[in-house]
């Protein structure tokens, strides 16, 4: 079943002439990891905005085509009514940081939707336990390295209970460690839980080894949309749109690897194909 229905949408800002978002259509299952990348500039956290209600509501422009959330409009819902459905987690481990501690941090929201003291003590447990950071539970957020600082956003989403969690390059900021951690943690969320995951980033190694399906957006159009091995399999396309290849991915293209059993997308899958080359 669809969560999110994107249809015909084409999206300008009130500036603008040129539409940052063109004719878009895409369609998300429950439960999916969805990647989302493209170069600078391409739309990506303009489509963000849209999912998660910062467009309309907080940043204006001409609307056309539908998106839907759970088959209806999500341009009929508030900002605060959708969050219940999306979390969002942004680029910036600081700016969306708020409380001086990290068990406020995540009770920060809960207490805006009035939820219930015991209900809270819960959902920050389980929040907690989630992104993998109960240790962290008393700690200062100002002594946080950034890469946990993007666990306690990434708890602090999920203890609204989203089905959807959206993260716009939420590991730019972060070290290739932190890097892995959080797609660590979204793996998880995701495979244990079935929250939906929609994950903007340019990091393509980590999207090629976690994402079910990957779309790339390029100067507002949707460009590719398909399984890893798919997308990445057009090298030369997504070279020319400047989005990075995975290495063991491209190495495996130059050897002649082109589809889903040969083309591999991490560095087990490609030991194990450079391996069988060595045999033949
Ligand atoms: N608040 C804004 N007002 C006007 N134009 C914007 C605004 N934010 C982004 N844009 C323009 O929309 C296009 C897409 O930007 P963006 O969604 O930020 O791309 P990406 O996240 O892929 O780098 C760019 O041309 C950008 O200049
Ligand atoms: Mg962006």
């Amino acid at each position: 079943m669809a969560v999110l229905e994107i249809n015909n949408f084409t999206f300008s800002y009130s500036q603008s002439t040129r539409p940052a978002l063109r004719d878009i259509n895409i369609k998300i299952d429950k439960g999916k990891f969805i990647g989302i990348t493209g170069p600078t500039g391409a739309g990506k956290t303009t489509l963000a905005c849209c999912l998660n209600g910062i467009i309309p509501h907080f940043y204006g422009g001409s609307v056309r085509g539908q998106i839907d959330l759970h088959g209806s409009s999500i341009f009929n819902r508030s900002a605060a009514q959708i969050s219940r459905h999306v979390g969002s987690v942004f680029q910036d481990p600081e700016s969306q940081i708020v409380s001086l501690d990290v068990e406020q941090e995540i009770a920060f929201g809960l207490e805006n939707q009035a939820c219930p003291p015991a209900e809270i003590e819960k959902r920050i447990a389980a929040a907690l336990e989630l992104a993998g950071i109960s240790d962290l539970r008393r700690r200062a957020t100002a002594t946080l390295s950034g890469g946990q600082k993007q666990r306690v956003a990434v708890a602090s989403a999920l203890a609204m209970q989203p089905e959807i969690l959206l993260l716009d390059e939420p590991t730019s900021e972060l070290d290739p460690v932190g890097t892995e951690d959080i797609f660590q943690v979204l793996s998880r969320i995701n495979k244990e839980h079935g929250i939906t995951i929609i994950v903007i980033e340019q990091k393509t190694d980590q999207l090629a080894a976690h994402a079910d399906r990957i779309l790339v957006l390029n100067d507002g159009n949707l460009v590719m949309d398909g399984e890893p091995w798919q997308v990445f399999s057009r090298q030369e396309e997504l070279d020319a749109i400047g989005v990075r290849i995975p290495q063991v991915t491209r190495l495996a293209g130059l050897l002649g690897g082109s589809d889903r059993y040969s083309l591999p997308l991490t560095v087990e899958q490609a030991r194990i194909f450079v391996e069988r080359l060595v045999r033949r």
